[in-house]
């Protein structure tokens, strides 16, 4: 029941991802009315390209519309004539300037370390202009064709904006890496870079396979232990749940750990403090499966000290695990609204727990106060409570098990 609950949460969060894949350049109006005859969306940066092909005059007007933007960002698109990423490429570039006013101007880059000074390109460029409102800016520009053909290699790309320069962009997000692919103004075709596309939809399937286990279904397993084992009716039940919840979630959280180690040996980019913290979860999560069957008994002189040691390893891999998902969700860098949706989970699980916390509390001092009572009435001499009294204390013990 618990599992069905949970497989359903899964495939909800899953649909939700997937569902963001659909192209949807294709709904979007254009507010100075300019219409294209194709676009593509730009998986990484989440952006998109519209164009129509001239073939009489050999151009093509495009527009690289990126959503998300801020006044302080500036954004490029490029066509590259002479290899696939940054080296070469012939760029487009719009910001904010100094008079408020979305700016549009031409640079070609040569070095790593480019300031995008202002140049002439390889092929002739008309109609430049920029556009910025609702979020987003959006780069409008004619490209003369003749001398690179319809088929070339593009880069796009977004970074800060310092004052009166504009800052190198962030080469820690794997998305500021991997926005280059080739286009084919005539026939429409389109590749992105190996970083989009499937290795997209694996980084998603990582992102959410380990967003529900780790991130999801094991607090509500700690929510099972600390606070359905208070009810004495829920005894051993509670236990079944625990293990039943936990053991899901490893087995879903090693897929996705599995799916997130392979994703790093694929990568050229590093992501060493995500790929540790992923490691070392996998070895405590396996320690904590592995441990279950070295638990004592509940009355054996070394229960006490499994529990402090399960409770430790268990509260640090729910922590570990937070903060390795929001890492997660800074290189994914997914829509916002995934992240929140994960955030109001959360939110949800924990205002569950802060209730019971308190329900619990409540509980255990009625116990301890009715216990105290009956040992005032048998101190009197009313000997009838004694089994109910017994029953009490093992309540309190329970809940200092928890604790
Ligand atoms: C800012 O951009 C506007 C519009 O593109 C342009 O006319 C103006 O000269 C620019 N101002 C500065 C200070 O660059
Ligand atoms: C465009 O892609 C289709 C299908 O992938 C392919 O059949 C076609 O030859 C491609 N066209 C060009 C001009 O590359």
């Amino acid at each position: 029941m618990a599992l069905k609950t949970l497989f359903l949460m899964f495939v909800l969060f899953f649909a939700l991802f997937s569902s963001s894949s659909a192209q949807t350049c294709k709904s979007y109006s254009f507010s100075n009315n300019n219409a294209y005859s194709s676009c593509v969306d730009l998986s990484q940066l989440s952006s998109y390209l519209y164009w129509t092909y001239d073939s009489s005059a050999n151009t093509v007007d495009i527009a690289y519309r990126h959503p998300g933007a801020t006044s302080s960002d500036w954004i490029a698109w490029a066509i590259n004539p002479t290899s696939t990423g940054m080296l070469g490429a012939q760029a487009l570039v719009a910001y904010m300037n100094s008079s408020s006013l979305p700016y549009a101007y031409t640079s070609p880059i040569s070095s790593y370390n480019t300031q995008l000074q202002a140049g002439d390109l390889s092929f002739g460029v008309s109609s430049l202009s920029a556009e910025y409102g609702n979020n987003e800016m959006i780069i409008f520009a004619t490209v003369d064709l003749s001398s690179i053909g319809t088929k070339v290699n593009q880069v796009w790309q977004i970074g800060p904006v310092n004052g009166n320069s504009l800052g190198a962009h962030s080469t820690s997000n794997s998305a500021n890496l991997n926005s280059f692919g080739t286009i084919d103004f005539q026939s429409g075709n389109s590749t992105q870079s190996s970083g989009g596309g499937s290795t997209q939809t694996k980084k998603n399937t990582h992102g959410v396979l380990n967003a529900v286990s780790w991130g999801i279904l094991m607090p509500i397993g700690v929510i099972i232990a600390r606070y359905v084992k208070v009810f004495e009716a829920a005894d051993p039940a509670w236990f079944y749940l625990h293990v039943g919840c936990q053991s899901s979630a490893y087995i879903v959280g090693v897929a996705g750990w599995g799916t997130g180690m392979k994703l790093g040996s694929d990568s050229p980019i590093e992501q060493t403090t995500h790929r540790n913290i992923g490691i070392a979860l996998f070895c405590l999560g396996t320690l904590q499966v592995f441990a279950l069957l070295l638990r004592p008994k509940k009355d054996h002189k070394f229960r006490l000290y499994w529990n402090i040691y399960h409770h430790s390893v268990g509260y640090t891999v729910i922590l570990l695990s937070q903060i390795n998902i929001f890492k997660g969700f800074d290189i994914l860098d997914p829509e916002d609204k995934w992240k929140h949706a994960y955030i109001g989970i959360l939110v949800g699980l924990a205002t569950i727990a802060v209730v019971l916390e308190a329900y619990t509390w409540f509980i255990v001092i009625k116990r301890k106060r009715s216990a105290a009572l009956k040992y005032t009435h048998e101190a009197n001499g009313t000997n009838g409570y004694g089994v109910s009294n017994g029953h009490g204390a093992n309540g309190y013990g329970a809940r200092s098990q928890v604790v």
